[in-house]
């Protein structure tokens, strides 16, 4: 049983490891991935295992790799980079062969630095890694620098120098990025808690400003978008000039490898949590269980259920292959049914008064004059996981920061200043936080709020100004 598991284990894992040691290990910081706090309130046999069988340390490590060797999981929805090819003639079956056919879908360049590697992908030479000394593209011919002891056969397919993204990617981003976003994506680089708000933990895999509906991730796009103007009004800073138009694309891959990473081990902690965390473990052995009952208990659990679970991690309506690629899809897109309404006083009146309406009540939030200081923001909230009060008021998002709801008079909008920006905030809510989906909306109406949004940084303040009429401080 368990040996059949491992070898299902094998076949789920098909990857290319890249070495990405240079000039990323010397960053001085650590330079290991981290678990979550989610893995660290488990039993210590849930992390790191039971005999043979891997617990989450394992499960998360053999996937994703470590930082000196990272594994291009196939299953992934990144683009890893690499040229695709596969083996256009079966070699002779004599003991060794130093020349094999193939042809690549892209072109094979050779550089003297970098070795050509190409891994088997299928076939029963997968997952070897040969080193091409010499190309002969007329030919489509490749001299190997050592014999092949296990032969290929026609057709099966092979990956050139695969990975090359995510080696770049992770070399970039120890460069620019992890010193305030972390090695593992966690926001907790050196820098990070001086700031407010902080760096983003891509490990929820959730994204803020995005131009995908309320259920969807971000798309590639989106994540490109941060990158380019950065975040107003926060740390987070524009990227443009500093990397180029190719290295941008790299790094919301390697952006995404990390957010992946971590869902995946969320995912993984969330089946285990229930019976063997620390706190279920304390329960157990209250009611009469033993230490190694529950150890016994965890042991099937890793053999059997958890195999099965972790299949369905990846594929399915709710995979995480799935939703990540569907956020790219023009579906996922939030596209106005009703084109922009124009600036007119009346429009911004209607805005202001749907603004202010019980049912829709942006004041409850960010306060009838727009400040961000309304009624909820002083309100104590329960942690919806762990069911207590948090020690401060105010709204607080999925990473358990105080989420205050935008000061609106101040005219800076994290997510974008074009209307079409703001129309999607409204729309899809931003995700993580508070600040709630209005899909239900008549996109018209939206329009209205954003043109309203939009007026709040020129309105006289309440009871300084001549005007009572709130919208009549700016022109269209
Ligand atoms: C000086 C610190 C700093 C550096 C350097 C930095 N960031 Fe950020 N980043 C932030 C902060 C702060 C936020 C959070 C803004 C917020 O919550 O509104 C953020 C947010 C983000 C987001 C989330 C946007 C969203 O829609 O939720 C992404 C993606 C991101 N950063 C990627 C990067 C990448 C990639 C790099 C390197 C190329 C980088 N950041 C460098 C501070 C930094
Ligand atoms: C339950 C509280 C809540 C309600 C209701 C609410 N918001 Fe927000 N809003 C927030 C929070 C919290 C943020 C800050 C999120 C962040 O970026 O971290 C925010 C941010 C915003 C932003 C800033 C976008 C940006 O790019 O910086 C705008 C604009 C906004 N809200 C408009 C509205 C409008 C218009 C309504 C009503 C249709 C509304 N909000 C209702 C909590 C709320």
């Amino acid at each position: 049983m368990l040996v059949q598991t491992q070898r299902q284990i094998a076949t789920l894992l098909t990857a290319v490891v890249v070495t990405a040691m240079s000039g990323c290990g010397q960053s001085g910081f650590d330079s290991h991935f981290v678990s979550s706090d989610k893995t660290e309130s488990l039993i210590k046999e849930a992390q790191n295992g039971v005999g043979d069988l891997p617990g989450v340390n394992e499960l998360v490590s053999d996937r994703f790799g470590t930082p000196q060797q990272l594994n291009a999981w196939m299953k992934l929805p990144v683009d890893f980079g690499g040229v695709s090819g596969s083996v256009s003639a079966a070699p002779e079956a004599s003991i060794a062969v130093e020349e094999l056919s193939l042809k690549f879908d892209g072109e094979v360049i050779q550089v003297d630095s970098e070795p050509l590697l190409v891994q088997f992908v299928t076939g029963a030479a997968a997952p070897a890694v040969v080193e091409i000394k010499r190309w002969s593209a007329e030919k489509g011919v490749a001299s190997l620098t050592a014999a092949m002891e296990t032969l290929p056969a026609e057709g099966d397919t092979v990956i050139l120098n695969g990975g090359s993204h995510l080696k770049t990617g992770r070399q970039l981003y120890m460069r620019h990025c992890s010193h305030c976003h972390g090695t593992s994506g966690d926001a907790a680089g050196p820098t990070a808690e001086y700031l407010n708000p902080r760096p983003r933990d891509y490990r929820h895999g959730v994204f803020k400003f995005t131009s995908t509906n309320a259920q969807s991730k971000a798309a590639r796009d989106d994540i490109r978008r941060v990158l380019q103007n950065g975040v107003p009004g926060t740390y987070m800073p524009s990227f443009v000039p500093m990397l180029k138009d190719n290295e941008l694309d790299i790094v919301v891959e390697y952006v995404r490898f990390l957010a992946l990473r971590g869902e995946f081990e969320r995912r993984l902690v969330s089946e285990l949590a229930p019976d063997y965390s620390k706190d279920a473990m304390a329960n157990r052995m209250a009611s009469g269980e033993t230490r190694s009952e529950v150890v016994n208990d965890l042991k099937e659990f890793l053999a059997e259920d958890l195999q099965d679970s972790i299949e369905g991690f990846m594929d399915g309506t709710n995979g995480l292959a799935t939703v990540w690629t569907n956020a790219n899809l023009p579906e996922a897109t939030i596209t106005p049914d009703a084109a922009r309404v124009p600036n007119s006083a009346e429009s911004r009146r209607i805005g202001r008064e749907l603004y202010l309406s019980k049912a829709i009540n942006c004041a409850d939030c960010h306060g009838i004059g727009g400040k961000g200081n309304g009624p909820q923001t002083t309100i104590f909230e329960k942690n919806v996981v762990t069911e207590t009060l948090y020690p401060e008021p105010g709204l607080h998002d999925v990473w358990d920061n105080v989420n205050q709801p935008r000061n609106l008079t101040l005219g800076i909008y994290r997510g974008g200043r074009r209307p079409i920006d703001l129309f999607c905030r409204i729309q899809a809510g931003i995700k993580g936080t508070r600040m709630p989906s209005f899909k239900n909306l008549k996109h018209e109406d939206i329009w209205h709020i954003v043109n309203y949004v939009l007026s709040i940084p020129f309105e006289p303040e309440p009871g300084k100004g001549p005007t009572p009429a709130p919208a009549a401080a700016t022109t269209p």
